[in-house]
């Protein structure tokens, strides 16, 4: 790819092929806003964002060699960077055998914490190159991040990790690249969530229903439209964290 036909001020978005990452991109794409999309698995999303033009990469951000051959790929693909959006995730309850939870403690550490780490250092210089006067770095963490559930306790400690980081990049990373953290609540309940499952959550959740992901998609152009915030951590959960 030559220089001229790199994208400038694009949005890097993890975990782009489906869900609330899929939306977000569609939903920037929908405002003008030029995105690349990370993804795992392909997906018809994916196509379909392909087929719009957005160039798709795909990697296993468990991996060292995955974070590294993404951030390779998004220098080939961007002269500079508006964003960075840290959505994708893997959430599962912990094992009840020892060995399988130290893999998916393992596993989520490299995903919510390590991966975000390496590619916050290794884009941080394409982010200072965006035209706005301020880039972003958005964190996606979960409201465990702060009140950690003990069933799902590897998980809630990669995503307490991840916004721990944002931190010390919102500080590091100033002033011309703003870092934040979205927490949601019940925004999207998994596949697998049963209905007793669906029901106990949103029993415990103030306004009583799942939030769907225009509420997200809010959040993360609240946080783009606004040049006067960093560290901040937003909740997007239904009250579901004071309940
Ligand atoms: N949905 C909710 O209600 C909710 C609640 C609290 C927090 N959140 C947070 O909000 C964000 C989006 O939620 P979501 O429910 O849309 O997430 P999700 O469906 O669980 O996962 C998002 C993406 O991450 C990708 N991913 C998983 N493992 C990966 C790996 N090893 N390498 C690279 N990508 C990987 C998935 O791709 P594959 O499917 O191809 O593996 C998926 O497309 C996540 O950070 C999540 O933790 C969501």
């Amino acid at each position: 790819m030559t220089e001229n036909s790199r994208l400038t001020d694009a949005i890097l978005i993890t975990g782009a092929g489906r869900r609330i990452g899929l939306h977000l991109a569609e939903r920037l794409l929908a405002a003008g806003q030029p995105v690349i999309a990370h993804y795992h698995h392909e997906t018809e999303g994916v196509e379909a964002l392909r087929q719009r033009g957005v160039p798709c990469i795909a990697a296993d951000l468990e991996s060292l060699e995955g974070v590294n051959a993404l951030i390779q790929r998004v220098r080939e693909q961007a002269a500079s960077l508006r964003g960075l959006v840290h959505n994708a995730s893997s959430f599962e309850k912990t094992a009840a055998d020892p060995e399988l939870a130290l893999a998916q403690f393992e596993r989520f550490q490299a995903i919510h914490a390590r991966a975000p780490y390496l590619l916050n250092k290794a884009l941080a210089p394409l982010l200072r190159l965006s035209t706005a006067v301020r880039a972003d770095i958005i964190h996606i963490t979960d409201i465990y991040a702060d009140k950690p559930n003990p069933a799902f306790d590897a998980y809630c400690a990669s995503k307490a990790a991840a916004q721990n980081l944002a931190l010390s990049f919102a500080q590091s990373l100033a002033p011309k690249i703003k870092v934040n953290v979205i927490q949601p609540g019940p925004i999207l309940f998994k596949e697998w969530h049963s209905a007793a499952a669906r029901e106990a959550v949103l029993e415990e959740t103030l306004f009583k229903e799942e939030g769907g992901v225009e509420a997200l998609g809010l959040a993360v152009e609240s946080i783009l439209a606004n040049h006067y915030q960093t560290g901040a951590i937003i909740a997007v959960d239904g009250g579901r964290r004071l309940a």
